[in-house]
């Protein structure tokens, strides 16, 4: 057997995603054929005793509590960002400068102009990157990315898109710390907008091409918190809830819906695709399932199909278990991962680049400005 190319990871972060990309590192080489072998060399967090039990629990070699330490380290090919928002720009292009691959979470940046510096920073070092879009590689998803680019939806007409949450409608949620970055504008850059939107603008770019123009709303529901950092009530800066309709390049027309205040829903992304001869849609709460509208069929048996997407010439399915068995939200990061260091081997690099990613922030602040202007706004290019 071909010995494999090891290539070392250092992992910034322990928490939600470091956990998702860990576990993704850890599966990759059972399912898929490849020629490298990630090795989880180092992890870093804020807190020594939780990066210790961190690098204990998931195999990581050592830890540190400073990132620097591990981007300087000579032994590490890859830097994944795995941290807040506003950290993200600091430690990829500190990575990109010491030659690093960098995987970075979104929203790629805190807004357009810096995530600006870190596309140029990993184009100048000529460094494989890649932004944890990671909702691309649901097998349905795929799939119906892959039935637009077939044609078979014909001429799209509309695009929509929701992501619900409940978490923050109580106004004891406080801002800012560990648990609650994302309440807090300084490190989140936005509220629901980056957060959310940034996934479901992700797809629609990838799938329905470019935004020409939006026009949004948005709503800060909850005006003070207490900032876990000063103990005080502090004024909230970023947006609760966003809605936001839009322009496509191909003519559609785009509607966008995004909440942490939609009681009931913890985690409702969905999408629907209308074309001139067929539709498409899909939720996260059923992931494996593409619902598929064909006007092309026989009129009498006309009608939405569920088709379960877990047959092995359905994405990505080949390398699970048996037909009609169905994988998970964890999946997507190893496809993740998976199409990452193919495209190593390959040397076609794989998407959302950090450039495809800009493009995404590009939106979400043409959308945020469009909500504080009340007018229609062009995303910058
Ligand atoms: N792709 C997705 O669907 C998805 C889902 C959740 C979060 N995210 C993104 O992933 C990133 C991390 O989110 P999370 O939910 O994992 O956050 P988290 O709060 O669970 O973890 C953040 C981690 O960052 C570490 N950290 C914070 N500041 C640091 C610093 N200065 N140096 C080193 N480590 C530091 C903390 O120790 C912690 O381990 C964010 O950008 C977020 O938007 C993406």
């Amino acid at each position: 057997m071909k010995a494999k190319k090891e290539l070392n990871v250092g992992m910034i972060g322990y928490g939600f995603m470091a956990r998702t990309h860990s576990n993704a590192y850890r599966k990759v080489g059972n399912f898929f054929d490849l020629e490298y072998k990630p090795v989880l060399k180092s992890v870093c967090g804020l807190v020594e005793a939780e990066a210790e039990a961190f690098a204990d629990r998931w195999g990581y070699e050592s830890f540190t509590t400073d990132w620097r330490k591990v981007v300087e380290r000579k032994d590490i090919d890859i830097i994944e960002v795995c941290v807040p928002n506003n950290y993200h720009a600091e430690i990829a292009i500190a990575a990109a400068k010491a030659g690093k691959m960098v995987i970075c979470e979104k929203p790629l940046a805190l807004n357009g102009p810096q995530a600006l510096t870190m596309v140029e920073a990993v184009e100048a070092a000529g460094v494989p990157n890649l932004a944890s879009f990671n909702y691309r590689r649901i097998p349905a998803v795929t799939m119906a990315k892959q039935l637009i680019d077939q044609g078979r939806l014909g001429k799209i007409f509309h695009y929509r898109s929701n992501f619900l949450q409940d978490w923050t409608i109580s106004t004891e949620v406080p801002q800012g710390g560990m648990g609650t970055w994302r309440l807090d504008a300084k490190a989140a850059g936005s509220g629901v907008t980056g957060d959310l939107l940034a996934h479901c603008i992700d797809l629609a770019l990838w799938q329905n091409g470019p935004i020409t123009g939006v026009n949004a709303m948005t709503e800060t529901f909850v005006k003070e918190r207490k900032s876990v950092e000063s103990g005080k009530m502090e004024p909230v800066g970023i947006d609760d809830a966003c809605t936001f309709f839009c322009r496509f390049g191909n003519g559609s027309m785009g509607n966008f819906e995004s909440t942490r205040y939609a009681r009931g829903h913890k985690a409702l992304f969905t999408f629907e695709i209308n074309g001139e001869k067929a539709s498409i849609r899909w939720d996260l709460h059923d992931l494996h399932r593409l619902q598929y509208f064909d006007h092309r069929d026989e009129g009498i048996l006309r009608g939405w199909r569920s088709i379960h997407v877990s047959d092995g010439d359905q994405p990505y399915m080949k390398h699970w278990w048996v037909p009609g068995l169905a994988i998970g939200y964890e999946h997507s990061f190893v496809h993740q991962i998976a199409d990452f260091l193919e495209g190593l081997a390959t040397g076609k690099p794989v998407g959302p680049t950090f450039r495809d990613a800009l493009a995404t922030q590009y939106v979400c602040d043409a959308v945020l400005a469009s909500a504080a202007s009340g007018q229609w706004i062009s995303p910058n290019v």
